[in-house]
């Protein structure tokens, strides 16, 4: 209730009543209720989120702030804000930009939104968001107002965001980095193995062309033998002399066979192809025939079925020869009577399929669960890379497989790899 007393005089200035009025303010009083207790919201939800409002009256230079935007300059609010002393808070960097934000919606009534840096009061170093427009009465720019926000925490953040991103950069492309060089040691080392390998299987091969040619060699001597007792018995006619030259001649020729067949299996980089297995394995048999005949061991062939694959002939028949001189080995080792090695070549489901069998005795027990690891041999000069070499060559390179177990008399090595179709 509101209660207003009004005295009331005659001619003479003598207090004649007082005339007093009650009104009902009931209403009144809770809209004001209500008005403080918004604002005293806004200014709690100012300072929680560090925002606030401004406003500039352009004809005084006078600013009106709210409670928050005192908080963010880290001020009490007996300061009296005004365009020159709040653009004093701004440093170097960004107070050319923020002067020229406010003159540009001054003059032309543009908006403006910015993040830059400040110092409060205090000499802190924040970050703060700024929005303003230009307010109009009769289309003149009268005032400017806007919003004010303290954003440090969320710049930090983000400063921490992208340092955390250029660490993990960092640690990737060092990861990245260390791998590669492990990659390429990998590969060098693989390389490496590939050459010893290669070295290994050349010195089996010179033993192997020693016993190719022993026979022609002994034949060739013998040629010269015929020669010349003829001469000496003078039974030497041109026409003998003719045969014996041609003689000489095939025997030089087979010669010359072993070796284009040792160098066509050496020769790097043969382009991949279609391939019949029984081909593989008879290049690689060719090339053993004469060091096995030299011990003793049969060899039994059954290649019942046409199986094509596709790959590096020569490749493949390295892995056969690498499979027929373990074989060799083994059957040396062991000495059962009458050494044997039975090759079979046929096809199963989808793949075609070599599988090696010898009476060699078997892989020991030690050696089972290593045979395929590189540099594992259980021969006092065997290099341990045949193998691993083959399985290398089997898996990695065409996709198939190459796995050992022991039969009745000894080990059997089974190559299965993708079926290619018949030739048409
Ligand atoms: N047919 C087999 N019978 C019994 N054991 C075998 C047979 N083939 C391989 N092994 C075992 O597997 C081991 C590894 O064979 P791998 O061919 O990798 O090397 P290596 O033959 O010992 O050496 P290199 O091939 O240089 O002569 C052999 O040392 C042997 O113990
Ligand atoms: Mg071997």
């Amino acid at each position: 209730m509101q209660c207003e007393a009004h005295p009331v005089h005659d001619d003479q200035g003598q207090l004649q009543q007082i005339v007093v009025t009650f009104f009902d303010i009931t209403e009144r009083q809770r809209a004001v209720d209500s008005l403080k207790k918004s604002e005293a919201l806004l200014n709690e939800m100012g300072r929680m989120a560090r925002i606030g409002g401004w406003q500039l009256d352009l004809a005084t230079g006078k600013q009106v702030w709210t409670e928050a935007v005192y908080l963010v300059h880290e001020l009490d609010t007996t300061f009296e804000p005004n365009l020159d002393n709040a653009i004093g808070f701004y440093p170097p960097s960004a107070a050319p930009i923020v002067m020229q934000a406010v003159e540009r919606a001054v003059n032309l009534g543009e908006p403006f939104d910015l993040e830059v840096e400040f110092v409060t009061a205090k000499g802190n170093r924040r970050w703060i968001h700024t929005i303003g427009r230009a307010v109009r009465e009769h289309e003149r720019i009268v005032a400017l107002t806007g919003v004010f926000q303290d954003i440090t925490a969320r710049k930090v953040a983000e400063d921490e965001l992208a340092s955390y991103r250029d660490r993990l950069e960092v640690l990737v492309e060092t990861r990245t980095q260390a791998l590669n060089e492990q990659l390429a040691r990998v590969r060098e080392q693989e390389h490496l193995l590939i050459h010893q390998a290669r070295l290994a299987a050349m010195g089996e091969m010179l033993g192997n062309i020693a016993h190719q040619w022993r026979q022609p060699l002994s034949a060739l001597a013998l040629v010269l033998g015929n020669l010349q007792d003829a001469e000496r018995h003078q039974e030497l006619t041109p026409q003998y002399l003719a045969r014996k030259i041609a003689d000489a001649h095939r025997l030089i020729d087979k010669m010359s066979t072993t070796i284009s067949d040792f160098r066509d299996f050496f020769r790097p980089d043969k382009p991949p192809e279609t391939f019949d297995l029984s081909q593989a394995v008879g290049a690689a048999l060719t090339l053993m025939e004469a060091s096995l005949k030299t011990h003793g061991i049969a060899v039994v062939t059954d290649f019942c079925e046409e199986a094509r694959t596709r790959g590096r002939l020569n490749e493949y028949s390295q892995v056969i020869l690498n499979l027929l001189s373990n074989a060799k080995d083994a059957i040396l080792a062991h000495h059962p009577d009458g050494g044997q090695i039975l090759v079979r070549v046929d096809r199963a489901d989808d793949r075609a399929r070599v599988r090696i069998s010898d009476n060699g005795g078997g892989i020991a027990e030690a050696a089972r669960e290593r045979l395929f690891e590189p540099y594992f041999s259980t021969k006092p000069d065997g290099t341990g890379i045949g193998l691993y070499m083959s399985r290398m060559i089997i898996e990695k390179g065409m996709g198939g497989r190459l796995c050992a177990c022991n039969r009745e008399t000894g080990a059997e090595f089974t190559i299965a790899t993708p079926l290619a179709p018949p030739e048409q």
